[in-house]
């Protein structure tokens, strides 16, 4: 029997190195997908089969050299001069297509005006410009009739239109989809400067009718002392806002903010506590007595 090192010959460690490596991302895909996610498998083949493909074309130009050079060997001194005289493919095909004059026959085509001793050839265009010329012809029509007439693609500004189309479209899929975290069973007050601002833009336009800028109340009521009709903490305010109070004027704003939007107002709602603006109106309610104050509360929104 073989012992491990007479087994483990350089070239086979060599091999063995070589397939670990092309082995070890594959295993890698099997226990974390994320890493080899499909696009990039996809993309390595194309990598691979062009890299293949090149690898290829390089050998057979190179074999194609040698049979040629093998080919000249065995020919006499005749068939190589036969042979060198030809123009070769390239040389023919850059002929066709740039359609030079030869030097000596350069009087055919020569101007007969004389500006002061220069003289003025008259070259043909060549062949490869006419071409792409004829394909910018054939190309514009083709944009005239699928744009304009036919109107099978969209226009600059319809594309536009189409992808703010889809992009709100997504938007709105988002916001469906975001689901929050609290409901008036467990939402808590936030101190966020951000939160706070927001809150009172909310407050300003929406509710300020009704409860005035600074909170003192005229139609509901004083959001600004102790005394509530439905609860003074965070979670009775955010109810009042969700649920609203309808047969005394107090709408239930569920279907107007989300609930994000209620959770701000209601926690700005809080900050006025105390404030005790001019003119405000007389209490109503029932003394409500907090267990931590609105600057306090940090902790609970932190938790
Ligand atoms: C159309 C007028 C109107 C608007 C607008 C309005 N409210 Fe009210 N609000 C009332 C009335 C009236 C009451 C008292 C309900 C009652 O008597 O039970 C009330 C009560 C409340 C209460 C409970 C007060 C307490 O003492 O328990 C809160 C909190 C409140 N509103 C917040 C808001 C917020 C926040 C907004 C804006 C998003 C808002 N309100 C907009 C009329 C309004």
């Amino acid at each position: 029997m073989k012992t491990l090192k007479q087994f483990l010959t350089p070239g086979r460690l060599k091999l063995m190195t070589l397939f670990s490596l092309i082995a070890l991302p594959a295993s890698a895909q099997s226990t974390n997908g994320t890493f080899w996610s499909q696009e990039m498998i996809f993309y390595t083949m194309v990598g691979l089969v062009f890299a293949v493909a090149l690898l290829v074309l390089l050998v057979s130009i190179y074999v194609l050299q040698l049979l040629k050079a093998f080919v000249r060997n065995d020919m006499t001194e005749e068939q190589l001069a036969a042979y060198e005289a030809e123009p070769s493919f390239w040389a023919k095909l850059w002929q066709k297509w740039n359609d030079f004059k030869p030097i000596e026959k350069e009087g055919e085509i020569l101007l007969d005006h004389d500006y002061d001793g220069i003289r003025e050839l008259d070259n043909h265009l060549p062949p490869w410009w006419k071409g792409l010329f004829y394909v910018t012809i054939v190309y514009a029509v083709i944009y005239l009739l699928v744009f304009h007439v036919f109107e099978t693609a969209p226009l600059q500004e319809e594309q536009y239109e189409i992808e703010m189309a889809r992009a709100e479209e997504a938007a709105l899929q988002r916001q469906g989809d975001q689901t929050y975290d609290f409901d008036e069973t467990t939402v808590t007050f936030s101190d966020d400067p951000g939160d706070l601002g927001a809150g009172k833009k909310i407050y300003d336009s929406q509710c300020a009718p009704c409860h005035k800028v600074d909170g003192g109340g005229s139609v509901g009521p004083n959001l600004t002392d102790d005394y509530w009709l439905h609860g003074g903490s965070m979670k009775d305010i955010y109810s009042t806002v969700k649920f609203g109070v309808p047969d005394k004027g107090m709408i239930s704003w569920e279907s107007l903010l989300n609930p994000e939007k209620m959770r701000q107002v209601s926690s700005y709602i809080m900050t006025l506590r105390g404030t005790n603006p001019p003119g405000a109106k007389a209490a109503q309610g029932d003394l409500f007595v907090p267990e931590e104050v609105p600057s306090d509360t940090t902790s609970v929104n932190n938790d």
